[in-house]
């Protein structure tokens, strides 16, 4: 499938979840090139007294841009909706997320939501979760970490010509046989240094929306 189809299943699902945000909720914005169709479907509803928070400068500057009120997320305990992309999706519904390294702030706001909703198209749907996996590591002890990840979980190298996260992270990939990713999620979240990694569980998703064609498929 070519780009451009891809890109109108993004929007098809992206549009799908629009019409879940209702007047008054406060709402969570993912990252990247299909939170980037939600933005403009959530500001055209034209929806009073949402309040949001985003998971990354680049949607933040881009829904303020389209008038959507954006706040820090720094006193909102709770979300009632978040809706993300994802870059792989398991039939058990694990995903793989942070292909644009801002994988922590997304687990962040997906945990505080009340509901969790899946945006993607059609590539992004696989048999099986695969590398890479990626990470955002702590700058501090980082060679000391990327050795402990190497001699436990597999090569792992920081990504090229990509900067620091928005929290000072850097954004690392893991790479190698993933195997169940319910044991590799424990055991990344068990290293020291290791900030965050791109495995969000199925507990955490309450819908998944992807375009396919010309009709979202729900999961
Ligand atoms: C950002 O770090 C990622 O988690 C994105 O949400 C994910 O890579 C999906 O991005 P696209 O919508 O651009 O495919």
């Amino acid at each position: 499938m070519n780009d451009s189809n891809l890109d109108a299943e993004k929007r098809l699902a992206a549009e799908a979840a629009a019409e879940l945000v209702e007047e008054g909720m406060t709402v969570g914005l993912g990252t990247g090139s299909t939170v980037a169709h939600l933005l403009p479907a959530v500001a055209n509803r034209g929806l009073i007294g949402i309040r949001c928070v985003a998971t990354s400068v680049a949607t933040s500057e881009q829904a303020r841009g389209l008038g959507i009120p954006v706040e820090e997320f720094d006193s909102l305990e709770r979300l009632d909706i978040a809706i993300d992309g994802a870059d792989q999706i398991a039939p058990d519904r694990w995903l793989v997320k942070g292909g644009g390294g801002a994988h922590t702030r997304e687990k962040i706001v997906a945990a505080a939501a009340e509901r969790f909703i899946v945006i993607a198209d059609s590539s992004k749907t696989v048999e099986r979760i695969a590398a890479p996996i990626p990470l955002e590591l702590h700058a501090f002890g980082l060679a000391s970490t990327l050795a402990r990840l190497g001699a436990e979980l597999g090569e792992v190298a920081p990504r090229p010509d990509t900067p620091p996260s928005p929290d000072g992270g850097v954004i690392a990939d893991l790479r190698g046989d993933v195997g169940d990713p319910a044991e590799l999620a424990a055991r990344l979240s068990a290293i020291p240094g290791v900030v965050d990694h791109g495995l969000f569980p199925p507990a955490m998703v309450a819908e998944v929306l992807v375009g396919r064609g010309n009709a979202v498929e729900r999961a």
